[in-house]
């Protein structure tokens, strides 16, 4: 029997994500996976979580393991508003944090409560998928801005704002993850983070800025201001997590947003899961407080910048010149556009019977479009693989190329 006349029309607007997919395939066998968005396990720091855990537990576990409130645990809130401060450089009362199950249904809050159908949202091309994803269900139209070396073009996004006024269309908030962005790998200049905030207040739209990688940059020499901290006016959601910097599995989020859309967070994340796990917001405090997070942060970022030098050289030696490949200063992957008439999904399945995955490009773009793009990971496989997966890629792609 086919339950397709049961469906409710939101299921019928979810797609399933495509890295995911490819991630139970690569499971089999002797892949070499670029494909996902998984750390290096080696820097998890294990060591560090086992005593937090075993010193929350013992002084704590009742509280640990009870229901919480749905905002996340109070002091927990305190200590992240801190650490923001600290590593993000802006102020932040706890009472403007909502604590999420991961970041990614902080994406998932901002679809429902902002997005009627047919309301207009901008989103970088590419983006990270499974922003589209979140947003798809509450059925946008999306207006595309193109991402280049410094980021979104923001004169593009003041044409587009134009053309929408004109329309009388006034998008409902820009997405935009301006620090190491997922796909891409490139970051917002600071005059075009400026410019950005200044659209905001001159066409009235609210920005959501994902700012998963912000502490993921390996240079000293880049600017990595949040736009929240430069949001005079209040317009930025900001949104980020704990799953690059400690653990995935931690399931830590949050979003930060102002008092009155902090009311509409909390009531929306109610009826999803009542509230984030106490046990981990518990051993994440403990973790921040003793400095572990911080301290464990130079060595990933060690090991990232390692493994990203390892990537662009491999490319730089193996893929062949008329490739354009972004040059990431943080982040977890390096973009791909082959500048040929190949799609890169069909390409795919040639690439892992050679026993290497990556994610085709053009589940990054709202509309499918860019099918010669390709996103690759550096921080999941262990270096001496990286450096060979490249070189069979390369090898791949230069046969197509000039077959
Ligand atoms: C840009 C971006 N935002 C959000 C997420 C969601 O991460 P999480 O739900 O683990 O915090 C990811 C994960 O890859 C990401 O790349």
């Amino acid at each position: 029997m086919s339950y397709a006349r049961f469906l409710s029309s939101i299921t019928r607007f979810m797609r399933r994500s495509e890295i995911r997919e490819l991630l139970k395939l690569t499971e089999k066998g002797e892949i070499i996976s670029l494909a996902g968005g998984l750390p290096d396990p080696k820097v998890f720091p294990i060591d560090d979580v086992s005593k937090a855990s075993v010193k929350v537990l013992s002084e704590e576990g009742e509280k640990a393991l009870q229901y919480a409130p749905t905002k996340g645990v109070g002091r927990y809130r305190e200590e992240l508003a801190k650490f923001i401060r600290r590593t993000r450089g802006f102020e932040v009362d706890p009472e403007n944090i909502v604590v999420t199950t991961g970041s990614q249904q902080a994406l998932d809050m901002i679809a429902r409560v902002f997005i009627d159908p047919g309301d207009s949202i901008v989103v970088e091309e590419p983006t990270y998928l499974a922003a589209l994803n979140a947003f798809r269900p509450a059925r946008p139209r999306f207006v595309g801005v193109p991402v280049d070396d410094e980021g979104m073009k923001v004169e593009v996004l003041e044409e587009k704002l134009k053309e929408l006024k004109r329309e009388g269309v006034k998008p409902k908030f820009v997405y935009t993850i301006p620090i190491a962005q997922n796909p891409s790998g490139v970051t917002m200049s600071l005059e075009r983070r400026k410019r950005l905030l200044e659209l905001a207040e001159e066409y009235d739209f609210l920005v959501v800025e994902d700012d998963v990688y912000g502490l993921l940059v390996y240079r000293d020499d880049v600017d990595t201001t949040p736009l929240k901290a430069m949001d005079k006016h209040d317009r930025v959601i900001y949104v980020s997590s704990f799953s690059k910097i400690l653990s995935p599995g931690f399931r830590l989020g949050h979003i930060i947003a102002p008092s009155e859309l902090v009311n509409y967070f909390e009531l929306c994340k109610q009826s999803m899961d009542l509230h984030t796990p106490a046990i981990t917001q518990y051993i994440t405090l403990e973790l921040i407080r003793s400095g572990a997070i911080e301290r464990n942060l130079m060595g990933i970022r060690s090991v990232y910048s390692e493994k990203l030098k390892i990537m662009l050289e491999a490319i730089e030696e193996t893929f062949p010149k008329t490739v354009w490949y972004s040059r990431p200063v943080g982040g977890m992957f390096v973009w791909v556009k082959l500048n040929a008439n190949i799609d890169t999904a069909e390409l795919l399945k040639k690439a892992i019977k050679r026993g290497v995955a990556y994610v085709p490009g053009k589940a990054f773009y709202h509309d499918y479009s860019g099918v010669d793009t390709m996103r690759l990971n550096f921080t999941y496989p262990p270096k001496d693989k990286l450096r060979k997966a490249i070189e069979i890629l390369g090898g791949l792609i230069k046969e197509e190329v000039f077959s």
